[in-house]
């Protein structure tokens, strides 16, 4: 019983000093099954009858004290190594954020995300349809039949014959984003309110034309609409855009086969030695073209002109970014040129949204 006591202090000395590796090879050394002290259970029997019982009652509370000291060593050491790590790994949240490289949100996906928003919050939705179109959607629905002189101006990309297409029908690349004014009205019915933000394409380059640009379209379609909805809508759009309230908004005569009447929508401003002022001075500027949806174009999409009638319109993305950010020249737009984005590029924190609209 004395070297009980004896390996009793000793072990209990050992597991304090133990680290967690350690202290498993102690366990196995003392309680496993050669251990130590299960060694000396296995001795109890060749013990006298009347010694058995008070060996047996020490030979088990230095077990239970041995593994009781093994879990609280091992749970301390756990403690220690949280403390130890929470010590290290601490952040102080008081040390100025390292400089990150930023990237800049290009002026022509921030003109579209503030002509969005503005148009979402008069209760517009967004609609899309695809870059790649057939002839159908981009000029016989819109009533530009095949032999219409409106196609020549177009200056289409085509597809090589029976390529994509339907039938060996030609594909082309979308001219205007019209075309989504056909499919939203083959798909839904009135009433329709929608902006088609989207890439167009046109077989024309030099110092104000680019081949790929990007317009916005918008097309209302209900039973009351008429031409001061769209005058109200498009003057509201202007100077919002722009913001400057009394911005002088000019409706001028045109044609498109599509819209009847049609007009083009200029905006006031003043051109001088030192640039464009929007919105003082005496001269115009065309934005953007818009009309009264032809009874023909509803009639194409299944939808009854005698019940309903809208106004579409078509805006100019590149122009109208030009004009607001002060860009000289639109070829810059798609040089990817990093300094430039840099200089007329927004913060992605910047980007207007539909619930907050735009930040002018
Ligand atoms: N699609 C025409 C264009 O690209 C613009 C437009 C759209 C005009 C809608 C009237 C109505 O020139």
């Amino acid at each position: 019983m004395d070297d009980l006591e004896q390996l009793r202090s000793d072990l209990l000395a050992r597991i304090e000093a133990a680290g967690l590796d350690s202290l498993e090879t102690l366990r196995v050394e003392t309680l496993g099954r050669r251990g130590r002290v299960t060694a000396l259970m296995k001795d109890l029997g060749t013990l006298a009858p009347e010694d058995r019982r008070a060996a047996g009652q020490a030979l088990n509370a230095l077990k239970t004290a041995i593994a009781e000291a093994i879990d609280a060593r091992r749970a301390a050491l756990a403690a220690g190594a949280l403390d130890s790590r929470l010590d290290a790994e601490t952040i102080d949240v008081s040390l100025p954020p390292r400089p990150e490289p930023e990237g800049r949100i290009h002026p022509i996906s921030q003109a579209i995300e503030e002509i969005v928003a503005i148009f979402c919050q008069m209760g517009f939705a967004v609609a899309e349809g695809p870059d790649i179109e057939d002839d159908f959607h981009n000029f016989t629905a819109l009533n530009i039949p095949p032999e219409h002189p409106a196609r020549q101006d177009h200056d289409t990309f085509y597809f090589q014959e029976g390529e994509g297409g339907e039938d060996g029908e030609r594909m082309l690349l979308r001219t205007h984003t019209s075309p989504v004014q056909i499919r939203t009205m083959r798909s839904r019915k009135p009433p329709i309110r929608i902006i088609v933000p989207g890439r167009t394409y046109r077989a024309d380059h030099d110092a104000t034309h680019s081949p790929m640009f990007h317009q916005v379209e918008g097309l209302v379609i209900d039973e009351a609409t008429h031409m001061g909805h769209l005058k109200g809508c498009l003057i509201e759009f202007c100077r919002a855009f722009f913001g400057v309230d009394d911005l002088p908004v000019r409706f001028r005569p045109s044609f498109f086969p599509f819209t009847e009447p049609s007009a083009e929508v200029d905006i006031g401003c003043r051109r001088s030695a030192d640039g464009l002022t929007i919105g003082a001075g005496d001269d115009w500027l065309e934005i953007l073209g818009c009309g009264m949806v032809h009874p023909r174009v509803l009639e194409n999409c299944n939808i009854d002109p005698t019940r309903y009638q809208g106004f579409a319109f078509g805006l100019g993305v590149e122009r109208v970014a030009m004009l607001k950010y002060g860009i000289p020249d639109l070829r810059t737009f798609f040089d990817s040129d990093l300094r430039w984005l840099r200089q007329y590029g927004f913060s992605a924190l910047d980007m207007p949204n539909v619930a907050a609209g735009i930040a002018q």
